[in-house]
């Protein structure tokens, strides 16, 4: 039997339901985490768990918990659900009210949701790498807020998937921002460059976790904003998040990423990663 988390308490799946005027179902006025299991243990819980916190805060939203009483949570979902190797995922909501688009009052509760999905790594993409389309960037100005509004990242991944391809790469004119699901990286030079972390891109915690192991192991960084020509011109291309991990890309709108094939540094820096969850959750299945 799988188990849910609903306001606290741990309860059957199927019985765990949400009232048709929760604003997240109405609005998707909430904010979400993704967090990846690896050998039955979180990775980088904390760092998750700081950005729901931040992402609440942003929009208003208090936590009904610590983040030490949510990880306390988890941990025993976790357990209920035996669950070894997949993701948890956890949204927070404004609560239910009747529909109007401002805020209820302050003693509506907010709905806290969470619940595990068994999930392979993607083994043979990291081996391979994947092949990516360009679209315009049509999202709000806050894409630093793990937002449920996620309309326009669907729009675009679901126009990657049309075209054959695994991700959307998206840019704002010329400037790229991230994927729909990810952050984006070019390789010149030796360099690794990816977007600065601020309101037009998602603060990835995958990314933090990469440029952490760059500083590391001597690979020059730069986070700024890169265009769509670098883009092209670029001697490797990667895409990171939660689930991707360090995911190389292959192609961008049928042209290949130089010789169409992973590049060294990408593949060390998969190698720095794997290192990175044998080191905080023991074994890699
Ligand atoms: N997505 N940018 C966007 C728009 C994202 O949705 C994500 C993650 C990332 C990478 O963030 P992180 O490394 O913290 O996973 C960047 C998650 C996995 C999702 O929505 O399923």
């Amino acid at each position: 039997m799988a188990f849910a988390l609903l306001n606290g308490q741990i309860i059957n799946r199927s019985e765990a339901k949400v009232d048709i005027e929760d604003r997240g179902y109405q609005f998707g006025d909430g904010v979400y985490e993704v967090i990846r299991v690896y050998n039955g243990k979180m990775f980088t819980v904390n760092e998750h768990l700081q950005r729901f916190v931040k992402s609440a805060d942003s929009i208003g939203i208090t936590l009904p918990y610590t983040t030490k009483e949510i990880a306390e949570m988890l941990e025993e979902l976790l357990k209920k659900n035996n669950l070894k190797l997949g993701n948890i995922y956890m949204q927070i909501t404004r609560g239910t009210a009747p529909r109007n688009h401002l805020f209820p009052p302050a003693n509506v509760p907010p709905t806290l949701v969470a619940y595990t999905i068994k999930a392979d790594r993607p083994v043979e993409k990291l081996e391979k790498g994947v092949k990516t389309i360009l679209t315009e960037d049509i999202r709000w100005l806050r894409c630093d807020i793990k937002s449920l509004n996620l309309l326009g990242n669907l729009l675009a991944k679901q126009k990657a998937t049309e075209a054959g391809c695994y991700e959307a790469i998206q840019h704002r004119g010329q400037d790229v921002t991230e994927g729909s699901s990810s952050n984006i990286y070019i390789v010149k030079n030796g360099v690794v460059i990816t977007h600065e972390s601020d309101h037009l891109i998602l603060k990835g915690i995958t990314k933090d976790v990469i440029l952490g192991l760059c500083g590391k192991n001597n690979i020059p960084v730069e986070e700024r904003t890169f265009s769509v020509d670098e883009l092209r011109d670029a001697d490797e291309v990667f895409l990171s998040s939660t689930t991707s991990e360090v995911m190389p890309v292959i192609e961008i709108n049928g042209t290949k990423v130089a010789s169409g094939a992973p590049g060294s540094v990408t593949r060390k820096l998969q190698t720095f990663f794997e290192q990175e969850i044998e080191r905080q959750c023991r074994i890699l299945e």
